[in-house]
């Protein structure tokens, strides 16, 4: 991957178009998780501290191209105002006179945010007009929303078209962690996935058994492998198609890559009571639920991650929201942070992984914690994201 970053161009007095992805949940009108709006400081305050006119854009939510109050950034703005501890200021929408006018106003080191971008349909179409309209406010476009780098919207892909454009310490921070993974990683790798659905991850084990040398598997996706290779899991949430299962064990016995599955679960009689968990061997099920993996299974998997060089956690092994169903993925997380204590590279992303090790708290203790949800999956699916692709295009001195 060849693009410049923010570390190659001189930023005083510019103004600077930054692409953040700030699209946070958001509970009652309150900031619910803070991790990709503090993931994003770096970049504003280094624009900031050197004099840049900063402007940033971002999505909130889905609004579908049209105004929706409950997803305006204004409280996103007002969080980055308490966070980089100067003025932000907020424009009430992101091209047309509001924002030109916030734009003019704008002394060097100063930050601006605008409105949702996806109050305009125009961004997710990629329309070119409105594209030139972004990059009419600025002089500089930087990228460093990572989170948003597979779609191939104005702010991300078409801006870059019209502007010289260069990565954040995010956007930089991601790919350098994630290209680790597919760029000659050390031996042995190993992926704790979760999670679900297989279906919606067939891309990621498809690409990840040319590479890694092992997968231990929980969550949902568990239940689905394990029907597949012939276990009653009872009423235990599990894909109806156990195809793409199958397909996926015969490409990895083909390539003699082990897919540890459970051999002990905690169960319930319902996914809300609690009261009747209780750890089965995974042949004992008996029409139950299987709501996280036992504690067999979790020292089995333990074992395997303590003795790996690189690790990708991709999603919880059971209901970690819950302290009935924590424990496998809480022991799952302690092993990676021991392995990575002892030297090895340890990345998680993609879904609900970045979640659950905030929420059990080993997310510190990780090599990287991605802010990628689809993104993450997709670029370890080996696919080219658009908003990465347009950095590439604009290095190469195309189209800016
Ligand atoms: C995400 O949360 O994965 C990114 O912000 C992209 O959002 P989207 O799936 O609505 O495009």
């Amino acid at each position: 991957m060849q693009f410049k970053t923010l570390a190659d161009v001189d930023v005083r007095g510019k103004r600077v178009v930054v692409r953040e992805d700030l699209n946070v949940p958001m509970k009652a009108g309150r900031i619910a998780d803070d991790t990709r709006l503090v993931a994003a400081l770096e970049t504003l305050r280094y624009l900031r501290d050197r004099g840049a006119k900063t402007i940033v854009v971002s999505h909130l939510g889905r609004p579908d191209g049209k105004v929706v109050p409950a997803l305006s950034l204004r409280p996103v703005a007002e969080e980055l105002h308490r966070r980089l501890g100067s003025t932000v200021a907020f424009a009430p929408d992101c091209v047309g006179p509001a924002a030109a006018e916030a734009v003019a106003a704008l002394e060097n080191g100063d930050v601006l945010v605008l409105e949702n971008l996806r109050f305009h349909a125009e961004e997710e179409d990629n329309d070119p007009q409105f594209a030139q309209q972004l990059a009419a406010l600025g002089d500089l476009y930087v990228n460093d929303a990572f989170g948003t780098a597979h779609r191939a919207h104005a702010s991300t892909e078409g801006i870059a078209r019209d502007l010289p454009a260069v990565a954040g310490f995010l956007m930089q921070k991601e790919l350098e962690a994630l290209g680790r993974l597919t760029n000659d990683p050390r031996h042995p790798f190993v992926c704790a996935i979760g999670g679900a659905k297989v279906k919606d991850k067939v891309g990621v084990f498809v690409a990840l058994l040319e590479r890694v040398d092992g997968f231990v598997v929980g969550g949902g996706m568990a239940n689905t492998f394990l029907a597949a290779r012939g276990v009653d899991v009872g009423s235990s949430l599990r894909d109806s198609d156990l195809e793409p299962a199958k397909h996926i064990i015969a490409l990895a016995d083909e390539k003699g890559v082990p897919i540890h599955l459970p051999t002990d679960a905690v169960v319930s009689t319902a996914f809300d009571a609690d009261e009747n968990a209780t750890v089965v061997p995974i042949d004992a099920v008996d029409g139950r639920m299987i709501l996280d993996i036992g504690p067999e299974t979790a020292q089995a998997y333990a074992l395997v991650l303590r003795g790996a060089q690189t690790i990708v956690f991709n999603g919880p092994m059971g209901v970690y929201e819950k302290a009935a169903y924590q424990s496998g993925t809480r022991t799952i997380g302690e092993a990676i942070a021991e392995a990575t204590k002892a030297g090895a590279d340890s990345v998680v992303g993609g879904g609900d992984a970045a979640a659950a090790a905030h929420a059990l708290g080993f997310a510190d203790a990780m090599t990287h914690v991605s802010t990628g949800g689809g993104a993450t999956l997709e670029f370890l699916e080996g696919k080219t994201l658009p908003g990465v692709a347009a950095l590439e295009r604009a290095a190469l001195g195309a189209g800016a």
